[in-house]
């Protein structure tokens, strides 16, 4: 990822840098016509990544704590300013990927609110199955998108329930994400994560990464959307995942590719004391064992 980023050198004779080569850029083009000297290339310990300290990066945000009954209270006072009416543009743009082929494939949706995604995912013959706390949010989904619903309970989990409908094979478990886990509906051939890993407590990545993980199948295909901003500034949710972090929870896994990475300022951040907001998305696929 890193050396993408950087300004590729094409030569014929060898090239001397005066420092050391922060990247190096091997393995672009045909990896057979471009050597990488091992004296010149090799990769600095203290490359540009190594020096970025992830911890104080994260430290204005790290112990910020939003519970469950703060969510379910958004809920009732209605402050679900990230709720979307319209299709999600970087799922529609990347789906073609997300999908790479494959028809009725099994859609996880983390903390999924009533993400109207769902729905139009749905539509395309795709089944869903969808974690949340709040239960006011999935009836709205099912009763805004004109959709009956049944009801019953998981005996697996104290206190949780399951919404379905059947004809669009979507599940909605109202519960903590945290008891959820492929014991009680299997693993996943994608997943959607929006507003969901940037929303959960900084100090429990770890825990949902090694959660999301135990619930991709050999072939999932992860789309991940993450929020890049200045966490001075706001104290979140949602919170700053920078794409270090990204890589820390889940490179030794999975592969990770940053699809696109956009300017996602609105007038709603500018209020919230922001001075520059991105938007990026990653596909993460299981490493082939
Ligand atoms: C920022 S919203 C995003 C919802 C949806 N993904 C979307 O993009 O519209 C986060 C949602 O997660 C729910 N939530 C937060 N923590 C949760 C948890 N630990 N388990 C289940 N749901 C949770 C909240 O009630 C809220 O609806
Ligand atoms: C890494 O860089 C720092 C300063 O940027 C320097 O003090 C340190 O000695 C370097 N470490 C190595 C292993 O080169
Ligand atoms: C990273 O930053 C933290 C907090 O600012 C500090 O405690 C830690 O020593 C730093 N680690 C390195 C390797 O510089
Ligand atoms: C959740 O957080 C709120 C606000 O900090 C607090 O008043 C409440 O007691 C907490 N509830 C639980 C169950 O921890
Ligand atoms: C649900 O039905 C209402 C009333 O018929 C209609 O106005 C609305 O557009 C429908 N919603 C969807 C998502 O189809
Ligand atoms: C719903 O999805 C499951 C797999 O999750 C599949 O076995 C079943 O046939 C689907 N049902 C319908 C009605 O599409």
């Amino acid at each position: 990822q890193t050396w993408k980023k950087q300004i590729l050198l094409v030569t014929s004779t060898p090239l001397v840098f005066s420092g050391t080569p922060s990247v190096c850029a091997c393995r672009l083009l045909n990896p057979a016509t471009i050597l990488c000297l091992p004296p010149l290339c090799s990769l600095p310990s203290n490359g540009s990544r190594a020096q970025t300290n992830l911890s104080s990066m994260l430290a204005p945000q790290a112990d910020r704590v939003m519970n469950l009954s703060e969510w379910e209270q958004r809920w009732q006072d209605n402050r679900i300013g990230f709720h979307q009416p319209q299709v999600h543009k970087m799922l529609e743009s990347h789906i073609d990927k997300v999908l790479n082929g494959r028809s009725g494939v099994r859609f996880f949706f983390p903390l999924c609110g009533k993400a109207v995604d769902m729905k139009w995912l749905a539509d395309m013959g795709h089944s869903v199955v969808g974690v949340e706390i709040s239960e006011k949010a999935i009836r709205q989904f099912f009763e805004e998108n004109n959709m009956t619903y049944s009801e019953e309970p998981v005996p697996a989990i104290s206190g949780a329930k399951v919404f379905k409908n059947s004809e669009k094979n979507i599940s909605l478990y109202q519960c903590d994400m945290y008891s959820f886990s492929s014991a009680i509906d299997g693993q996943f051939g994608a997943i959607w994560d929006r507003g969901s890993l940037v929303a959960i407590n900084p100090q429990d990545r770890e825990k949902y990464a090694a959660l999301i993980i135990s619930l991709m199948a050999e072939d999932c295909r992860y789309l991940l959307d993450t929020l890049l901003y200045n966490p001075e500034l706001y104290p979140g949710p949602p919170f700053f995942v920078p794409d270090e972090q990204v890589h820390s929870l889940f490179g030794s896994r999975c592969d990770i590719e940053t699809l696109q990475s956009v300017d996602a300022m609105t007038d709603r951040q500018r209020e919230w004391g922001l001075d520059y907001l991105k938007e990026a998305v990653h596909l993460i696929t299981m490493k082939s064992s």
